[in-house]
């Protein structure tokens, strides 16, 4: 705690109280406000959080203003150049780049994990044959509780560790069948010899009557974008996780309430809503009228994939991701991607727009990252699958974080009370008989 305070006074200037600034180690302080109730008598109200510090956390830095991304102190751009997604799970969660012997001995134990129980495999027959993908995560992921319960302790680290692992190792199994069930194609079980990118892959398009070889430029494609996608410190679906975690809940109904939060178009859904918006949009020549549509008040459609609550400047996963594109649609033969042409041309003209300038609005992550998929034959419904994946490593690694700090209390936010003020009952025969609705 430092030694510097912002003092709160009254239009007489007389002191009310004093706000102790909390410095971390990088970026902006923040501003303790526990003792501003029992001082001032008043709380505060920030919707939507843009200014409030839900905890205190060391495992991902942005620098919003600048376009910076930090996992564990390391620039997002050297993570993906040379790191792979087990490494920064490895890093998300312990701290540090494993060594050699660490990361193999972590391969292996998320490997160990990859089944599913095979009660769990009968679940999927219970959907819809056209669920989406997210609606059988967050169910399937939720059951997962019911597997592991009792012998949970969510008090003891190793217990903690084990339930990380199961939901990483886990994850792709769980997303590929339930590709596999809304293709009404049969399950494939998880080859621990593969990569986990690989596995992934392997358990999404490989069939029982042929072998599936997989491309190695896929392969490390996929995995660059899980590792884009492994954490972006307090966003919604993360405080989600946080939120349910702080009560005490099973770490895999958690999980579960992150998968929905992270389903809507606002968040993770956005990749989905980008192709079905460049779908739309068709044409270059039709770029002026969506945009006019965007800068419409009296219109709810807004550009996907373009703006952040955080970054104000650049998305550098954005930046990535655009690269990763040429790259991957000049490596994979027969990928050429009309959609690529046209949102690189929605970018260019969006970007000298001064309704975009003005509020900040640049490409996000998700906004280049559908193209990708669909250069991988990845289809549409499993794009928010696939970040989920990869967001379990930072759910977990927030999960953990939360679990293992002794200030940890219950999350339960105050709020502005705007409904009526207190009233006598009146009994039903003297109610008036007007219908006000
Ligand atoms: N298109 C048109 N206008 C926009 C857009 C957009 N995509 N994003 C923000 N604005 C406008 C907004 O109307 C507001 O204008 P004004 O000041 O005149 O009222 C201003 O910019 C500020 O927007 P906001 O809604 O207050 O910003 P926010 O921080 O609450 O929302 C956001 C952030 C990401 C939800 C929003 O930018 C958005 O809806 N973008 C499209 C969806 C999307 O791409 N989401 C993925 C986010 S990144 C990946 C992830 O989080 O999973």
């Amino acid at each position: 705690m430092s030694n510097e305070y912002v003092k709160l006074t009254d239009p007489d200037g007389r002191q009310l109280t004093s706000l102790p600034i909390v410095k971390g180690t990088m970026g902006p302080s923040v501003l303790d406000i526990s003792k501003l109730y029992h001082d001032v008598g008043c709380f505060t109200v920030d919707p939507g959080y843009s200014m409030t510090a839900s905890c205190a956390s060391g495992i991902t830095y942005i620098d919003g203003e600048q376009g910076v991304l930090l996992y564990r102190g390391y620039p997002i751009e050297q993570l993906a150049e040379q790191s792979s997604f087990l490494e920064v799970t490895y890093l998300l969660w312990y701290g540090e780049l494993p060594n050699e012997k660490q990361l193999q001995q972590f391969t292996q134990e998320v490997v160990h994990h990859t089944m599913i129980n095979e009660s769990l495999r009968l679940f999927y027959q219970g959907f819809h044959h056209d669920a989406h993908p997210m609606a059988v995560l967050v169910g399937v992921v939720g059951s997962l509780s019911a597997f592991y319960h009792d012998y949970l302790d969510i008090h003891d680290p190793r217990s903690r560790e084990l339930a990380a692992l199961r939901l990483v190792a886990k994850m792709p199994t769980i997303a590929a069948a339930a590709y596999k069930y809304t293709m009404g194609q049969p399950q494939i079980y998880p080859r621990n010899s593969l990569s986990y990118t690989g596995n992934l892959l392997h358990m999404m398009f490989a069939m029982p009557t042929q072998a599936f070889e997989i491309d190695p430029v896929a392969e490390r494609a996929l995995d660059l974008l899980l590792v884009l996608h492994a954490d972006h410190e307090q966003n919604a679906s993360t405080s989600t996780v946080r939120l349910a975690g702080s009560s005490g809940a099973n770490p895999f109904a958690c999980i579960a309430a992150g998968i929905a939060a992270l389903w809507g178009p606002a968040h993770g859904g956005a990749n989905e809503a980008v192709i079905r918006m460049l779908q739309e949009i068709g044409d270059v020549k039709h770029i002026p009228q969506f945009l006019a549509r965007a800068k419409d008040k009296n219109d709810p459609f807004r550009l996907m994939g373009f703006g952040h609550r955080v970054y104000k400047n650049f998305d550098p996963r954005a930046k990535i991701i655009r690269e990763t594109c040429y790259e991957v649609l000049g490596k994979l033969a027969d990928t050429k991607d009309p959609l690529f042409d046209l949102a690189l041309k929605l970018e260019e003209i969006a970007l000298k727009d001064e309704y975009f300038i003005e509020r900040k609005l640049y490409p996000n992550v998700d906004f280049y990252s559908g193209i990708i998929y669909r250069a991988l034959k990845i289809p549409m419904s499993m794009f928010t699958a696939m970040f989920a994946v990869a967001r379990t490593a930072g759910w977990m690694a927030h999960w953990m974080e939360m679990m293992a700090d002794p200030e940890q209390r219950i999350g339960r936010p105050r709020q502005l009370y705007t409904g009526p003020v207190t009233r006598d009952y009146v009994p039903l025969n003297e109610r008036s008989k007007d219908d006000p609705h």
